[in-house]
């Protein structure tokens, strides 16, 4: 397994929209375990494909703070959702930024597993928020896109900063 370099807002290739997996095979699980790699070491409970420039709607998730409830999700749809809710939100190619955005509160969705098998899941709470902003991911939209352009701007900024700093 490797970990995965992820791609920082504002990179452009983040705004890219991911194409459905055609063929649940071996070179996608490696992917997704290698995301999942990725996403403990940062350490985050959700990463999408197109954090780390590949261009396929896949996401892997773990809300659990043991590590034991992996989830990967792959060609997500969003069949129902409802309530709503406003939480704290943070993203690994936004590192250090964390902003309150609102969502459903609920969601159902259908997806493939790692065996190509289609399963259907009802989330709620901190797993539904995830879900939702790992499937923006895959629109090429990072959360930020939902505060004012103020912020956004501000975010930027500190961001560019960041990366002069490491750099
Ligand atoms: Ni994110």
């Amino acid at each position: 397994m490797a970990l995965l370099p992820i791609l920082r807002y504002p990179d452009p290739r983040l705004f890219t929209r991911a194409a459905p997996v055609v063929q649940v095979n071996d070179a996608l699980r490696r992917l997704a375990a290698d995301m999942a790699e990725t996403m403990y070491a940062a350490p985050g409970i959700g990463l999408a494909a197109t954090q780390v420039n590949v261009h396929k709607q896949l996401i892997v998730i773990d809300v659990s703070e043991d590590h034991s409830q992996l989830m990967t999700l792959i060609n997500p749809e969003l069949l129902d959702r409802g309530g709503q809710c406003e939480s704290e939100e943070g993203c690994l190619s936004v590192p250090g930024v964390y902003e309150k955005v609102s969502r459903a509160e609920r969601v159902r969705v259908r997806a493939l597993d790692l065996e190509g098998r289609s399963f259907e899941l009802d989330a709620e709470g901190l797993l539904a928020v995830c879900i939702q902003h790992e499937m923006d991911h895959l629109q090429g939209k990072v959360f930020v896109q939902y505060l004012s352009s103020l912020k956004q701007g501000r975010i930027r900024s500190k961001l560019a900063k960041q990366a002069r700093i490491t750099a």
